[in-house]
Formats: C-alpha cells, structure tokens, sequence
C-alpha cells in the first residue's frame, strides 16, 4: 500500500472550478508531496455524460484521504436523472458534521470569530417528499442517534476552537423545540446530554429566529453553535454575510473515516462564472481546513495567516471593493505563505 496522501479535486461548474483550480495551486505548492487526482461532477458533466456524480468520481473520492470540491451548479426545476453531486457525496462519503467557519475581516469594526456545527445527514434534506391532496409534504427526520453523534463533534469543536482563540469553551444549543416538540425537542435532549459530559464547555441554548437575530446584530457573542441541517445552512449564510461575503466562507464536511470533504460555501455564481473575479478565499481557508484535517498544523497556519495578510493589505477582488482577479489573490497568498 501506498503511503502518499492524496487530494481528489473535484473543480465542479462556474466558479467553483475557478477557485479550486487557483487553490490547488497553492496546495500544490504548500505541501509538494501531496498527491492531485481530479474528477467530474455537476450540471455541465450531467449534461455530457447524463450523471452529475459519475461513479468514477465517486470512486475516487472513497480512496482518497481528503476532496477539495468547488461548486455545482442545479437545475431549478425538477430534472429526470439529476442529483444534487455534494448532498449525494455526504450521504455516500457519510459525512454528518459540516462544519462553518465565520470570522470578521482583519479589519472590522467588532472582531468576531465562530463555527457552526450543523448535522448534515437528515434534517429537511431526507429528500422525502410526497403529493397530498392539493400540496406536497416533506420530511423532516430527527434521530436519536444523529443528534448525539453532531454533538460528540460540536463538543470536540468547541474545545479546540477554545484552544485557538483563548476563550473559555462554550457552545450553543440552537434549535425551535418550542415549536416541534417532538423532533427539535429530540436534538435538543440529546446535545444539552452530551455536552452536560464534558464539564470544561459551558453551555447554552437558544431559538433558531434568536439566533439569526443575534447573529446579525452581534456575532462576538458566539462561539461554536450546534443546530440541525437547515437551520445550518442558513445562519452559515447569515454569518458568511456577516463576515464579508459568500466570497470568504469555508467549510467541511467530515464522518468517522477518511476522506473528508472540503468546500467553499458558495455556489457556482453564474453571474460571475468565466469573468476570472471570482473570490478564491473562502476556497483557501477550505484548504487550510483541509491541510489542518491531514495534521499539517504548520501549513494550515501558514495559509490562514496568509490570508489574513492578504485580506488586510490586499489585492482584493470586487465582492471586497477591489480590482484584482482570482488568480493575482491567490498568487498574493501563495507568495505571502511560502515566506518563512
Ligand atoms: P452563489 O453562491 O453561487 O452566488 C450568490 C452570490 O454570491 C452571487 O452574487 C455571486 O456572484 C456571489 N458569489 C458567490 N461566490 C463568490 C465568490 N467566490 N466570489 C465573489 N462572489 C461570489 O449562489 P446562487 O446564485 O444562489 O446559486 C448559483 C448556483 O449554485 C445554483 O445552481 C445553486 O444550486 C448552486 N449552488 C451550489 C452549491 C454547491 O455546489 N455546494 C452551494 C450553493 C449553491
Ligand atoms: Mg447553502
């Protein structure tokens, strides 16, 4: 057996294959003794080969160590045939903890610096929907052991996000168990149980509309939330837009095993595609995420430190009020982070 580690890339439609691409480079040039192994999937490869995850792909993902994947781009309406290429690879890969960094740019107003823990495995994208009479139902699932399981890893985070940042470990239960008593009031239970375990974290609880509300009047006040997979992956938005843009978010998206998935928050920004302005950022602190998952510390930090550097002293591109393009912030960034 090999002992290389490798790097699938899965560049995807419009922007994403952009920032991958520019951050691959700077992987590349990070860590020299990775391995690049690239694949297809979204709507453009749906449309030539009529599978928007095609099973190469995700075969090579399964042997991977780590995916850096870009965005996809999905059809509004219902399409014969297509599935949404990142919800199939979580499910497949058995990915259940996305994980969603936020933090002010170097130099807002109020610092700010969070991590949403949002459970990617069920929630309201079970994909079960069904007609009735005059409507549709979708399903929202709730288990027992999907919420203990998302609050083992949001615990975990919470003790080492402490441990970055120099604050005391706390995190926030977020959910609307007011409201659905039975579900929300299952995740609920189940994280205030598991976190009632680990006594160094402090620990409290809020509702879902409290806590768009706080997290846009002051994110400061947060540290690590924990929350179910729709609540997640709007108040990342919110935090995203918060810290300066879709531009600037990162995320992973990790299981029990290798490989995890990294991505930008993002979409494929149709509006943008092909213009080569797009923000290759939030795409870099997922490498950096995806450096620190395969426990090089040092080039993770080195990364991110870069594109701290970059950010306060530019170039930028123009979601950040500047005029460079994806490849020239990227190219600040790799420079930046290959100084010793
Ligand atoms: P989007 O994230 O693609 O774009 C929203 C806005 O943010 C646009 O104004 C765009 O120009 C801007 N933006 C996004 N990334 C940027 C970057 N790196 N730098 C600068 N500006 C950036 O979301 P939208 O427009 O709602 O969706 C477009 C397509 O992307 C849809 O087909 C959607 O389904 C897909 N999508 C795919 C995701 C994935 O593959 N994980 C996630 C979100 C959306
Ligand atoms: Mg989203």
């Amino acid at each position: 057996m090999s002992s290389s580690t490798t790097v699938l890339l899965i560049p995807g439609d419009g922007v994403g294959a952009e920032v991958v691409m520019a951050a691959a480079n700077v992987l590349a040039a990070l860590a020299p003794d990775l391995d690049f192994v690239q694949a297809e999937a979204g709507w453009r490869c749906f449309r030539r080969t009529g599978a928007a995850l095609p099973s190469e792909t995700l075969a090579l993902a399964r042997e991977a160590d780590a995916v850096l994947f870009g965005a996809t781009q999905s059809p509004m309406q219902e399409t014969p045939g297509y599935q949404s290429p990142i919800i199939a690879l979580r499910k497949q890969l058995g990915l259940y903890a996305n994980l969603r960094p936020a933090r002010s740019l170097p130099d807002a107003g109020k610092a700010f610096d969070l991590l949403i823990v949002r459970e990617n495995s069920e929630g309201l994208y079970s994909g079960r929907e069904r007609p009735i009479p005059g409507g549709f139902v979708a399903e929202r699932v709730v288990t027992g052991l999907a919420s203990h399981r998302i609050a083992e890893t949001a615990c975990h985070q919470a003790l080492r996000h402490a441990e970055r940042t120099g604050r005391r470990p706390h995190l926030t239960v977020v959910h609307k168990a007011n409201v659905l008593k039975k579900s929300d009031g299952l995740f609920r239970i189940n994280c205030l149980e598991v976190a009632s375990s680990y006594p160094q974290i402090t620990v409290d609880e809020m509702l879902v509309d409290t806590a768009a509300m706080w997290l846009a009047r002051d994110p400061s006040r947060f540290d690590v939330l924990v929350t179910t997979n729709l609540y997640g992956d709007i108040l990342s938005d919110l935090a995203a837009g918060m810290a300066g843009g879709l531009g600037l978010a990162p995320s992973a998206n990790i299981g029990d095993k290798r490989p995890a998935l990294f991505e930008p928050v993002h979409g494929s920004a149709p509006d943008i595609a092909g213009q080569g302005v797009a923000n290759p950022v939030a795409a870099l602190r997922s490498a950096a995420m995806l450096l620190a998952y395969l426990e090089r510390e040092d080039e993770a930090r080195r990364l991110d430190q870069a594109i701290d550097h970059v950010l306060r002293f530019g170039p930028r591109t123009p979601d950040l009020g500047g005029r460079a393009g994806t490849k020239e912030v990227a190219n600040a960034i790799k420079r930046r982070a290959l100084l010793d």
